[in-house]
């Protein structure tokens, strides 16, 4: 039988971008039987991987980067022309778009998102996997630095797992106090921006003091007793604000399912110094960023929205 898969897979010349995940291009495939030559595969490929000359799609042995897998070019395809395999992707991802009339209008988000508030008193009842898995699966859809993804997710399944990473990490957290200590900043000073001087002295500091206060009285004010939480990180590789985006997808996905949520920053920035805390919860020692997210059904039913204002916006 013939083979009606074209095949182009450039040897040499690249510079895949490289995530934890893999090394390598992704390969791009055209059927050249059913492509009616429209071009609009080669209009959203920003790598050059795909281009048009003369009317015809070819595969560009000279494109910018190499192809990421993206996958535009097979989702904008009207024909099904074309398939994307590698730097984990299959065939097999490309799915039923949903239609317009099962997508929410901006009425509908707008009001989810008016609706949602942070969340830190919570019933005392265990979130379903069913949920959480449906957290996951709204959270991953969203946009990400490189594809793959680089975000990894720590689930912490029940109270009792929350609260002991809580108490841990707050032991370790105690222990790192001695680096804040008015010496210490005196000698820093100099090379401090103010702002993180005055974040120090006025924030950091008092908050390890309330964690260790809190745990010594048997309370966890770090990730408030939830029955679940997810740690978003990424791995060194991928962007800073990488896992913060879907974190902040979960918390909708969670909210339009009736549950509350919270994200909790006061823990990334002091675990990237704790190696082997990190290395005893399987966290990546290159991971610097990321975003605790805790989850449970609410306990108290909010009454009002809150009007919020930016600190700027300005047209230019
Ligand atoms: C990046 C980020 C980090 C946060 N860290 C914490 C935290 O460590 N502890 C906490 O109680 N709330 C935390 N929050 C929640 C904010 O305090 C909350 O969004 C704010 O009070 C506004 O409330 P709202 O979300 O109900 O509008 C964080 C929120 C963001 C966006």
């Amino acid at each position: 039988m013939l083979n009606l898969w074209y095949y182009c897979i450039i040897e040499g010349g690249y510079m895949p971008i490289p995530t934890s995940r893999t090394k390598e291009i992704a390969h791009v495939k055209i059927d050249y039987l059913s492509c009616n030559f429209c071009g609009l595969c080669a209009e959203v490929c920003k790598d050059f991987t795909l281009v048009m000359e003369s009317g015809v799609l070819v595969i560009n042995d000279h494109p910018i980067f190499g192809c990421l897998a993206c996958g535009q070019c097979a989702a904008v395809c009207p024909n099904g022309s074309i398939v994307v395999q590698g730097r984990e992707m299959t065939a097999e991802d490309f799915i039923r778009q949903p239609l317009k009339n099962e997508r929410s209008g901006y009425d509908e988000l707008y009001s989810l998102m008016l609706s949602r508030r942070s969340v830190r008193d919570f019933k005392d009842r265990p979130v379903e996997r069913e949920l959480i898995e449906k957290i996951l699966r709204a959270a991953v859809t969203s946009p990400m630095g490189i594809p793959p993804s680089d975000v990894g997710v720590l689930v912490f399944e029940s109270k009792d797992k929350v609260r002991k990473f809580s108490f841990e990490f707050i032991d370790e957290v105690v222990k790192m106090k001695k680096y804040f200590s008015p010496l210490v900043m005196t000698l820093l000073k100099p090379f401090m921006k103010k702002q993180d001087q005055e974040l120090t002295k006025d924030f950091l500091v008092p908050l390890i003091d309330l964690f260790g206060k809190s745990k010594a009285e048997d309370k966890n004010y770090l990730l408030y007793d939830a029955p679940l939480a997810m740690y978003f990180y990424n791995s060194g590789y991928a962007d800073p604000a990488d896992p913060l985006i879907p974190a902040t997808y979960a918390m909708l996905a969670a909210h339009s399912m009736g549950l509350g949520s919270c994200m909790i920053g006061s823990i990334a920035p002091f675990l990237k110094y704790m190696k082997p805390f990190k290395k005893k919860y399987s966290l990546p020692p290159g991971s610097k960023d990321g975003i605790f997210v805790i989850f449970g059904h609410p306990k108290y039913k909010y009454r009002k929205a809150i009007k919020r204002s930016f600190a700027r916006v300005e047209y230019i």
